[in-house]
């Protein structure tokens, strides 16, 4: 599946971000200053993204005609160190024009991978992206372009950045979950009237692109999970019959400290990295299952699952998770934080069926942020329906819900904004200035213009 080749950096090569200031403002994770014993040279991380229709087997013996990343669904997983500078050189095979998105990446602003930032790459052309990788998590990288139908049908694959200096477990695993609607005659779906309402939803669950998954973990072990939701729209409560884990991070990198819970939500878009086990009994069968979650009042939800771990044979265990994981400096002091902004998300009902709204406008011109700047915004859903929101390029922290100050103990990307309430972010711009945007990442509501698109100045 791995097919990126990594290539060692020129000594001379030029960073084209400087890492110290991307830190130094703030608008994302505080390195953790623990020493480290290796010093590794920054690298080039050459990879070679072909956009192309193949064969895609999402089951035993069952395959659909699907649009794939070097042929793959998930794309190819790339894997590099924070540091490192990425070189990707998109090929498009594709009948249509195309574009990739880097989700939850401090890029600069021309390497987004919007239309507001590059023009799309048509049939037959290539476009060579590059940027430096600042942050340490799980990342991952998606169609920006006829989204509903190009990440649909497979185009998106994880992107995972290694800090200096990551906890000891006892494996490591990237879960990348999606959902497939098929038609009676076994093809990828065409989008419905009611998925531009409700969002899309298919019957075929898979993690890294195969139905019934069966994983494995030695008993006594510890492993590190790194879970993607690349769905169209569908929720996903994980939970693993019911067993406690452990979150240890979030869309930007490592939490503070490990969380014990029985279950966590998974909007589309986001991530989540959890401690697995250790479990004792060997031979038990755990279900990887999705607990029932109400998003909208037009879908009824069911429990359902995805896949299974079973508790192999006991081996010895090197894990060790420390009591810190990561330092979340607040960005804004306890107390009442006033907003700087309202980002209002609503519907309209129109000749088409819906239209989804910020602030009252399909495709929302917001107002420019300038560099520096701490920025408080209060995204109001005011419709009836959960909406993940997501800022592209930029983390931020979640300080309050419906008004009532919140602890932020990590960075985000996405947040869910469930119906009727009032999530407020904070988040300072560092500076790269250019055009932005954030957007439901129900994709059929970002399509049918749940978004917007700001400045980002000096
Ligand atoms: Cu993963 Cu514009 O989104």
């Amino acid at each position: 599946m791995k097919t990126a080749c990594h290539q060692v950096a020129l000594p001379t090569a030029p960073a084209t971000t400087d890492l110290a200031s991307l830190y130094a403002a703030r608008s994302g994770p505080t390195p953790r200053t623990t020493t480290t014993t290796t010093t590794r040279e920054p690298q080039e991380v050459h990879v070679t993204l072909e956009a192309r229709e193949t064969q895609w087997e999402f089951a035993p013996g069952r395959t659909v005609t699907a649009w794939g990343y070097q042929g793959v669904v998930p794309g190819p997983m790339i894997v590099a160190y924070v540091g490192d500078t990425l070189v990707v050189h998109l090929i498009n095979n594709l009948p249509e024009p195309t574009v990739i998105l880097w989700h939850g990446l401090r890029l600069p602003a021309s390497m987004d991978g919007t239309e507001s930032v590059q023009l799309l790459v048509q049939p037959g052309e290539t476009f060579e992206y590059r940027f430096v990788l600042p942050d340490a998590g799980t990342f991952w990288y998606h169609s920006h372009a006829n989204e509903t139908v190009q990440i649909e049908r497979g185009l998106y694959g994880a992107l995972i950045v290694l800090g200096p200096d990551e906890p000891t477990f006892d494996a490591d695993r990237v879960l990348v979950l999606d959902d497939l609607k098929l038609d009676r005659k076994g093809r990828i779906a065409k989008t419905a009237l009611f998925d531009r309402h409700s969002g899309r939803e298919g019957q075929v669950l898979m993690i890294n692109g195969r139905a019934d998954q069966a994983f494995e973990i030695a008993a006594g072990q510890i492993e590190r999970w790194r879970i993607v939701n690349a769905c169209s729209a569908r929720y996903v409560r994980l939970s693993f019959g019911g067993r406690p884990f452990r979150i240890i991070g979030a869309d930007g990198g490592l939490r503070e400290s490990a969380m014990t819970v029985t279950e966590t939500l998974l909007t589309p878009g986001d991530r989540v990295e959890i401690a697995v086990g250790p479990f004792e009994d060997e031979g038990a069968e755990i279900a990887i299952e999705s607990l029932k979650y109400r998003r909208t009042m037009m879908k009824w939800p069911r429990r359902v699952q995805w896949g299974t771990l079973r508790v192999g044979p006991r081996a010895p265990s090197v894990a060790s998770i420390p009591a810190t994981l990561a330092t979340v400096v607040p960005l804004v002091p306890p107390g009442p934080a006033t907003p700087n902004r309202i980002v209002r998300l609503g519907a309209r009902m129109t000749f088409h069926g819906h239209d989804w709204l910020i602030n009252d406008e399909t495709h929302h011109h917001d107002a420019p942020v300038k560099v520096g700047e701490l920025q408080i915004w209060n995204i109001v859903n005011e419709t009836g329906m959960d909406h993940p929101f997501h800022l592209h390029g930029f983390f931020f922290q979640v300080i309050a819900l419906d008004g009532v100050r919140t602890e932020p103990t990590s960075w985000e990307d996405t947040v869910n904004v469930v119906g009727k309430q009032t999530v407020t972010i904070a988040f300072r711009a560092d500076d790269r200035p250019g055009t932005w945007m954030y957007h439901c990442h129900i994709l059929e509501h970002h399509a049918a213009g749940m978004m917007g698109h700001f400045e980002v100045v000096r």
